[in-house]
C-alpha cells in the first residue's frame, strides 16, 4: 500500500511542469486519430473552408465524429468522442463551444 503510494508519487513527479490533464487528453486524441482516423482522410478534411467541409458547428462536428467511429466498428466510450472532437476543435475548426460543454483547453 505504502510502496504502492510512493510508486504514484514517483511517477506524477515524473510529468513535465504544468503537465495537465488537458494535455494528457490531447495526447490520448492523437493517440485514437493516428491509430483509427488516417487510413481514408488526413488532417486535410478538418476545418475546410466552408461550403467544401461537411461539419459546421460543434454539434455537427461530435456526430460526425461518432459517424466515422461507428462506420468503423470501434465501440468509442462518449469520452473517447468527445477527446477527439475537442482536439479536431482547438487545432482545426474552431468553433464555439457550447457553455454546457468543456473542452480541454490547450
Ligand atoms: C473508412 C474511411 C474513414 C475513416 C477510417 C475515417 N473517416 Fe472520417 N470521413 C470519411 C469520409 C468518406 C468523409 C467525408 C469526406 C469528404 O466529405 O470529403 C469523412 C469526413 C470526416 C469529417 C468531416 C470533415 C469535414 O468536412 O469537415 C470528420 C470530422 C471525420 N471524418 C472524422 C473522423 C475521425 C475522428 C475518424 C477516426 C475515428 C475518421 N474520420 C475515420 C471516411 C473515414
Amino acid at each position: 500500500m505504502h510502496a504502492r503510494k510512493l510508486i504514484f508519487t514517483a511517477l506524477v513527479g515524473l510529468l513535465p511542469a504544468g503537465g495537465t490533464l488537458a494535455q494528457e487528453s490531447n495526447a490520448n486524441a492523437l493517440e485514437l486519430i493516428n491509430q483509427n482516423c488516417v487510413r481514408c482522410h488526413d488532417n486535410s478534411v478538418y476545418g475546410r473552408p466552408e461550403g467544401a467541409r461537411r461539419v459546421n458547428n460543434w454539434d455537427e462536428l461530435h456526430k460526425q465524429v461518432r459517424r466515422c467511429e461507428l462506420m468503423l466498428g470501434l465501440k468509442w466510450f462518449d469520452e473517447d468522442v468527445a477527446v477527439v472532437s475537442s482536439h479536431l476543435n482547438s487545432q482545426f475548426y474552431k468553433f464555439p463551444v457550447p457553455q454546457t460543454q468543456t473542452a480541454p483547453a490547450e
